[in-house]
């Protein structure tokens, strides 16, 4: 059965916790697996609508499945393929409000209706994408890019702290 939506007040409010939380949470790890690894954890159990939150991470110039939680996906997506691949790209977060529409989305889990990918900065350099998922269609709205905007940043300035390479 599906979650009822979140309305922005609500998002509003879980996303004014979720930054306290991640604050709190990176700052005090510097094992990368352990701080990715959480940083979803909160994003997944955070929210009802998500129904599969990872990351993409860029090694020799394609995209590799890091910690996630939520059902098995693809573990390796190339440059500029599927929604990962072009937000990767383009440098540029992708609201997907229904993926049949998405011409190349890349179908890991056929019950996902939307998704948003959020491209994440180590210095200068692309980290990776953070992908999220929904089983509901226009799950994602500009309130969900500004704050996942946010989180990122927050964690790339970890990552830029750590000189983050983990893979
Ligand atoms: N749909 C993504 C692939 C990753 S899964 O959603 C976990 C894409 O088109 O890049």
């Amino acid at each position: 059965m599906l979650e009822p939506k979140i309305n922005s007040t609500d998002k509003n409010e879980i996303y004014s916790l979720l930054f306290l939380q991640c604050k709190s949470l990176i700052q005090g790890e510097n094992e990368l697996i352990s701080l990715l690894s959480n940083f979803i954890a909160l994003l997944k159990q955070s929210f009802s609508t998500f129904s599969w939150v990872g990351f993409y991470l860029i090694k020799n110039g394609a995209l590799i499945l890091g910690p996630f939680q939520g059902k098995t996906a693809c573990s390796r997506i190339e440059l500029g393929k599927g929604v990962c691949g072009t937000s990767t790209k383009l440098k540029k977060t992708i609201i997907v409000k229904d993926v049949n529409k998405f011409k190349g989305h890349i179908v890991c889990d056929s019950n996902s209706k939307s998704e948003i990918v959020v491209p994440i900065m180590a210095g200068k350099n692309l980290f990776g994408v953070l992908d999220i998922d929904s089983y509901e269609y226009s799950n994602f709205d500009n309130i969900d890019k500004d704050n996942l905007e946010k989180l990122c940043y927050i964690l790339s300035e970890r990552l830029t702290q750590l000189n983050g390479q983990i893979i």
